[in-house]
C-alpha cells in the first residue's frame, strides 16, 4: 500500500479517517487512547503544511440523522487543549469547505451522513471531491466497508495509509505472519461461541493458548470436570477436545469459585477436581495462574485478548493481574488488543510493558481471525491500479 509516510503533503488538502470513537460521558472523553493514538498523523500532516481534516464515526446513531450525544464535539475540545492550534468542527462539509495550509478541521461524526454505513457511491464521491490526499488511518474501523472508510478510498486522487494503520498491521503482522518461538496467545472472554474463529486462527499458529473466563470453564468441562453453575458451552465440548487434541492448551487445575456473582461474593480457591453444583468459577487459581506465568515469562512472542477472570471483582482479579504481570515481565513481543483487555491493562499499570496496544476492538479480532480487513484490500487495489 501507498503510505503517508512517503507523500510529499505541503499545500494539500488531506482527508484523514482516524477512529476516535472514544467514549464520551456529560461531554467529556473518558478514554483518550484512541485520540492519543491518532495524534501523531495529524500533527504530521499539519507539520507538512497541508490543509487537514480529520473525521471519524462515533457511537452508533441513527443513520443520517444528527444527535448531539453522538456529535465529535468532546473530541474536539480534546483536540484543543492536546494541540496548539484553533481546531474548529464542521457541521455542513459535504459541498466543500475552505481550508488554509496549517489549518485544522474535524469534520462531524460521518454516520450523521446518509450512505456512510453502506458505503454509497455518492457519498463518497462527496468525500473524495474534498481532498486530494485520502488517509486511511482507522485501523479500529478497518473491518467496516463504508464511504469514510473505503468508498472514499476507490474515488480520491491518492489513497494511502496512515502512520497509524500501517503500525498496526506491522506489529500484529509480526505477532500472525512469522512469530518468534514459543508464541504464546491468551484468550478470554465470556464464550467460546464469540471467539470460536479467534482460537482456530490462532491453534494453526500459537504454540501455545491460555484460555480464561468463560472460556477456560468450557475447557475445564471438557476435561470431564463437573463446573457447577459456572458460565460454559456444553455443546461445545466436542471443539474445545478437537482444539486441545490439535494445540497445546493448558486447563486450570485449580480455580477460585463464589456461590454468587457479585462484588460481594466470597471468594474460595477450589481444585477443578472439586467444583461444587452450586459454585460458579469465576477466576483461575493462583496454581494455574502461576503455571501460565511461567509460559508467558518463557514466550518470545505474546498476543493477548482478553481478562482471564471477572477482573472487574477484586477477589476474581487475581489471575488477570497474575497474567498481566508476566505480559509486563516478559521479554517477548507482546500484542494486546480487544477493548476489555485495555481495561485490564489499565487497571494493573502495564501501560508501558506491553510492546504494542492495538486501537482495534473487532478490527483487531477479524485480524486475528485472518480475515482481510476491507479498508486494506482498498488500500492494496489502489496501490495496484
Ligand atoms: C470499534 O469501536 O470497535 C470501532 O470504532 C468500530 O465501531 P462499530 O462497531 O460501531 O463499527
Amino acid at each position: 500500500v501507498i503510505k503517508m509516510t512517503d507523500l510529499d503533503l505541503a499545500g494539500k488538502r488531506v482527508f484523514i479517517r482516524a477512529d476516535l470513537n472514544v467514549p464520551v460521558k456529560d461531554g467529556k472523553v473518558t478514554s483518550d487512547a484512541r485520540i492519543l493514538a491518532s495524534l501523531p498523523t495529524i500533527q504530521r500532516c499539519l507539520e507538512a503544511g497541508a490543509k487537514v481534516m480529520v473525521t471519524s464515526h462515533l457511537g452508533r446513531p441513527t443513520e443520517g440523522e444528527y444527535a448531539e450525544e453522538f456529535s465529535l464535539q468532546p473530541v474536539v475540545n480534546y483536540l484543543n487543549d492536546a494541540l496548539d492550534c484553533d481546531v474548529k468542527l464542521a457541521k455542513d462539509y459535504l459541498d466543500g469547505l475552505e481550508l488554509n495550509a496549517g489549518e485544522l478541521v474535524v469534520l462531524e461524526n460521518v454516520r450523521f451522513n446518509k450512505g456512510e454505513k453502506k458505503n454509497e457511491d455518492e457519498l463518497s464521491k462527496k468525500y473524495a471531491a474534498l481532498c486530494d490526499v485520502f488517509v486511511m488511518d482507522a485501523f479500529g474501523t478497518a473491518h467496516r466497508a463504508q464511504a469514510s472508510t473505503y468508498g472514499v478510498g476507490m474515488f480520491a486522487p491518492i489513497a494511502c495509509a496512515g502512520p497509524l494503520l500501517a503500525g498496526e498491521l506491522e506489529a500484529l503482522g509480526k505477532v500472525m505472519d512469522n512469530p518468534a518461538r514459543p508464541m504464546v496467545a491468551i484468550v478470554g472472554g465470556s464464550k467460546v461461541s464469540t471467539k470460536l474463529t479467534v482460537l482456530e486462527s490462532l491453534s494453526k499458529i500459537a504454540d501455545q493458548i491460555v484460555v480464561g473466563g468463560g472460556i477456560a470453564n468450557t475447557f475445564i468441562a471438557a476435561e470431564g470436570n463437573d463446573v457447577g453453575k459456572s458460565l460454559y458451552e456444553a455443546d461445545l465440548i466436542p471443539t474445545a477436545k478437537a482444539l486441545m487434541a490439535h494445540t497445546d492448551i493448558p486447563v486450570a487445575t485449580d480455580v477460585v469459585c463464589a456461590k454468587e456473582f457479585s462484588d460481594s461474593a466470597e471468594a474460595t480457591i477450589k481444585a477443578a477436581t472439586d467444583i461444587a453444583a452450586d459454585d460458579m468459577v469465576l477466576d483461575l487459581g493462583p496454581d494455574s495462574a502461576q503455571a501460565l506465568a511461567d509460559i508467558i515469562m518463557n514466550a518470545k512472542t505474546i498476543l493477548w485478548n482478553g481478562p482471564v477472570g471477572v477482573f472487574e471483582i477484586e477477589q476474581f482479579g487475581k489471575g488477570t493481574e497474575v497474567v498481566a504481570n508476566a505480559i509486563a515481565a516478559s521479554a517477548g513481543f507482546s500484542v494486546a488488543g480487544g477493548g476489555d483487555t485495555l481495561a485490564a491493562i489499565d487497571k494493573y499499570g502495564i501501560k508501558d510493558k506491553v510492546s504494542y496496544i492495538s486501537t482495534g476492538g473487532g478490527a483487531f479480532l477479524e485480524f486475528v481471525e485472518g480475515n482481510k480487513l476491507p479498508a486494506v484490500e482498498m488500500l492494496e487495489a489502489r496501490a495496484k491500479a
